[in-house]
């Protein structure tokens, strides 16, 4: 069979690699992919926008593709899967109306709270001086989001309330779009874990859990990211942990979609912070794979991929099992010095042939005029080490992080540091 992949990160590079590794798994392509899956055996990239749906679908039927994975959030919340779905094409992901559980914070709020799904208190603003009143009633610490998509970066976890009166300025002041929104909600105090599990609109199978770094600096310090690097298992879900995550969340979660008329089929990422009792809270939602926790995780099960894709495609995930590897994970992000603010691209990037003992993922890379791999993004590579321990698993990461360079490249020295000392 063939799978097309759509999307070009490090995600994307991940979920190609997995479906190529299957027996039935002829040829992998990717729109429009990056270096690393240009480089990768059994996968081809196709100069394809992950946003032209009737271009996708014609390639689609022109190369006999038997099955679609999305990748990133955009197309899914612009209604891809609705799309192929219309014409008949197998595509893996939930439709639009799913989606916008990650695509809308106001209505993921709403959901949570009318099915009784644990989460932070909240309130939704369109007028400023209604939300700057809220704010000052409320104090600080506090947080303060977007509402739509915005890549990680509109949400400002607000220390003081000053802090949080210039980020509602910035979100609902003057310079703001028409019908800007904000969602303001209590700070949450705890551990974030990262848990995915894939949905068939009933039935779901978790995939192993994975821990997230989402600042940009060691101790997490510094901005929000997309992510510094992820590891797994996650040791602070618990098997106590998860029984609870799968209760009162997972669970409340699919049954309360289809009684509000809405099947939820794909990749369903929820973001959790953990109390110290251990009691689990939804973050986000969101709709797809995470990034970089796909590198890890992925890189931890062993079940066929296109085998649960295709199940849960017919509804058959209950007849289901993913085969988790024992072993851990740690996956590594390199990235550009000043991620995640601006920065350049095209820096040629060297040592990626003389890697052992890691499976480097690309994300934001290209292969330039002369074929050799340059930086096209600000989170270039994520560099995943795997081995029966953590310390092991993390040791192989950073020994094949060092033999690879580029001018700019920078990256966290602590990821999993709450495996060892949470
Ligand atoms: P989000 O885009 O909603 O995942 O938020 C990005 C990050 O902000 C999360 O990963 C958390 O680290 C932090 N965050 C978001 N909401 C809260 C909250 N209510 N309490 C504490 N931290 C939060
Ligand atoms: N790594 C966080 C995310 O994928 O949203």
């Amino acid at each position: 069979m063939k799978v097309l992949v759509i999307g070009s990160g490090g995600r994307e590079h991940a979920l190609a690699w997995k479906a190529a590794q299957s027996d039935r798994v002829t040829e992998v392509l990717v729109a429009p992919g990056n270096a690393g899956t240009a480089r990768e055996p059994g996968v081809r990239n196709v100069p394809l926008d992950p946003m032209d749906f009737p271009a996708l679908m014609a390639f689609v039927r022109d190369e006999g593709v038997d099955l679609t994975l999305v990748g990133p959030e955009a197309p899914l919340v612009a209604g891809i899967v609705d799309a192929f779905e219309a014409e008949g094409l197998p595509c893996f992901g939930p439709r639009a109306a799913a989606a916008q559980l990650e695509g809308s914070k106001a209505f993921t709020k709403a959901f949570l709270a009318r099915h009784g799904i644990p989460t932070a208190a909240y309130a939704v603003f369109e007028v400023l001086g209604e939300a700057e009143a809220y704010v000052r009633a409320q104090g600080a610490p506090i947080v303060i989001k977007a509402d739509g998509l915005a890549a990680g970066k509109g949400v400002v976890v607000a220390e003081t309330e000053g802090d949080a009166l210039a980020a509602l300025r910035a979100m609902l002041g003057s310079d703001a779009p028409a019908g800007s929104r904000v969602v303001i909600e209590e700070f949450m105090a705890g551990e974030e874990a990262s848990f995915i599990v894939m949905a068939d609109g009933e039935d779901f199978l978790p995939f192993p859990t994975s821990q997230d770094h989402k600042r940009r600096f060691d101790g997490d310090e510094g901005p929000n990211t997309g992510g510094m690097g992820a590891y797994s298992p996650a040791p602070v879900v618990t098997a106590e942990v998860e029984a609870r995550v799968l209760d009162r969340i997972v669970r409340p979660t699919l049954r309360g979609l289809l009684q509000d008329g809405i099947s939820y089929r794909g990749f369903l990422y929820v973001g959790l912070m953990i109390d110290a009792a251990g009691n689990p809270r939804v973050v986000e939602f969101n709709c797809r794979f995470g990034d970089p926790e796909a590198q890890p995780v992925l890189s931890r099960v062993r079940s066929d991929l296109t085998v649960l894709c295709e199940a849960a495609l017919a509804g058959r995930l209950g007849e289901m099992v993913i085969d988790e590897d024992p072993d851990w994970t740690v996956g590594v992000v390199v990235a550009m010095e000043s991620y995640p603010g601006a920065y350049p691209k095209g820096e040629p990037i060297d040592g990626l042939d003389r890697v052992q003992g890691a499976k480097v993922f690309h994300a934001g890379t290209r292969l330039g005029d002369s074929g050799a791999v340059e930086t096209d993004g600000g989170r270039v590579l994520c560099v995943v080490g795997k081995a029966p321990d953590f310390q092991g698993a993390r040791e192989k990461a950073y020994a094949a992080i060092k033999g690879v360079s580029f001018p700019s490249l920078a990256y966290r020295t602590d990821i999993g540091h709450r495996a060892v000392s949470p």
